[in-house]
């Protein structure tokens, strides 16, 4: 190990080498967060054994009817495939401490109990099977550890559960191959990166994994910012996480499930925001207790792949910020949103217009073109003032697959654009002429 490198100098480095190893992570905009567990048993959620105040004794008896399919990681990647998704982020040991690999610094896991099977190792195969970026999620607080509730006020505790957390993660990024993603958890109780010693595990981490991206939640902030359960631009790389329902990331009854699930709309939508804002959206399955891939996930996930195929170049890749509806870059028109690329705005109407016409506004300059995504049909358009009047639309949804229908529109300057550009009480009393942008 070379020399600890203080804070400013390890800020210093990762800061360098951050674009390299995030270049493929920034375009690849869509993953799958798979919260699978103990508590997947249980089926009520992840937070289950201190919600209901589990003895320890009684909750690890769980471990032994814990008992996935055959196959069922594979089942995992191969949705995430399908839907379009371009990696994968997989419980390894979540609060409730149980590990799903062979491991030695930890006995409390799935290979010593339950299905005797090393479930991380099926996880990075199926990934690598269906060509998807490999994470591994590792909470730094649990509740079964018995120095992790007592770390933050006893210091020999805090030192012997830094080493244990070292040694988990040593294992993980050891002995499975490349690994692309390290995603911590829940920094508490200790509330300084120092209480957790990150800035060291950290640096020996990246001396085992040098390509590997690390968020935010070991107290120190590393590459990427991690809003949950909101999808909200940050002013640094970032990536929503999302369970598919709101309610639980882990395992609940599908049938009452399903009222709170996503639809594959409500997920473009979401990565609209994504691709508007150069961030990333990290969507949540909670397989079932046999590790099934839960129903309610499968048909929206497979519309969202279906459309992604049709419509990912709006989606994947280097992006332009600053899209997205009302967003002060580029905009549509309240039930159209845009995204954008060097020479492209696109934009992706959710509402198709019944009389075959349609307006966005604050366009000052004119495209060259504008086609359908998806088949680069020529759209029929005049560009009015600051408005281009979509012409002769189709009565069908040109879309089949969520009927989300992106237009291309196509540039030769640079796209002059001002969200409502014709009002100036929305700018403050300013006028915005043709020639005054
Ligand atoms: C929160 C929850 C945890 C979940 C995580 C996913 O930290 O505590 O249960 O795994 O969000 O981001």
């Amino acid at each position: 190990m070379s020399k600890i490198l203080s804070k400013p100098e390890y800020e210093r480095w990762t800061a360098e080498t951050r674009d390299r190893r995030m270049d493929w992570w920034r375009q690849a905009r869509f993953g799958m967060f798979v919260h699978y567990g103990l508590f997947s048993v249980v089926g009520r959620h992840e937070w289950g054994m201190v919600q209901e105040n589990w003895p320890i004794e009684e909750y690890e008896k769980i471990a032994d009817q814990f008992n996935p399919k055959p196959g069922a990681p594979r089942e995992w990647a191969k949705l995430a495939k399908a839907a379009g998704m371009k990696y994968m982020v997989m419980i390894t040991r979540h609060h409730e401490g149980f590990s799903l690999w062979d491991s030695k610094a930890n006995p409390y896991n799935s290979v010593n109990y339950g299905p005797h099977r090393d479930l991380v190792r099926e996880f990075v195969d199926a990934c690598r099977e269906f060509d998807l970026g490999i994470g591994f999620y590792s909470t730094c607080m649990e509740w079964h550890h018995p120095d992790s509730g007592i770390c933050a006020w006893d210091n020999e505790a805090r030192k012997r559960y830094c080493k244990f957390l070292l040694d988990i993660n040593t294992e993980l990024l050891t002995n499975y191959g490349k690994i692309d993603i390290l995603w911590y958890d829940v920094p508490a109780p200790m509330e300084s990166w120092e209480g957790w010693d990150s800035l060291v595990r950290n640096q020996k981490l990246r001396e085992l994994q040098p390509d590997i991206i690390i968020n935010d939640r070991s107290r120190l902030p590393e590459d990427f910012g991690t809003p949950e359960e909101h999808v909200t631009p940050g002013d640094r790389d970032w990536e929503a996480c999302m369970t598919f329902n709101g309610l639980s990331w882990g395992y609940v009854d599908s049938e009452q499930v399903k009222p709170y699930s996503y639809s594959a709309q409500q997920i473009i939508k979401m990565l609209n925001t994504c691709a508007a804002n150069g961030g990333n959206l990290l969507l949540n399955i909670g397989p079932t207790p046999d590790g099934s891939v839960p129903e309610e996930a499968f048909e929206p996930l497979l519309k969202v792949g279906a459309w992604l195929k049709e419509n990912g170049e709006a989606v994947y890749g280097k992006v332009r910020k600053g899209g997205g509806w009302g967003h002060a870059k580029f905009g549509g028109n309240g039930v159209t949103w845009a995204s954008a690329k060097e020479g492209h705005v696109y934009l992706w109407n959710c509402i198709w217009p019944k009389d075959g016409s349609m307006a966005i506004g604050g366009y000052i300059n004119a495209p060259k073109k504008i086609t359908l995504l998806k088949d680069g049909t020529p759209v029929e358009f005049e560009h009015k003032g600051h408005r281009i009047i979509l012409k002769n639309l189709p009565k069908e949804i040109p879309d089949k697959n969520a009927g989300i229908t992106v237009f291309d529109m196509e540039f030769d300057e640079e796209p002059q654009y001002v969200f409502a550009s014709y009002y100036p009480q929305l700018h403050g009393g300013e006028e915005f002429t043709d020639q005054k942008i």
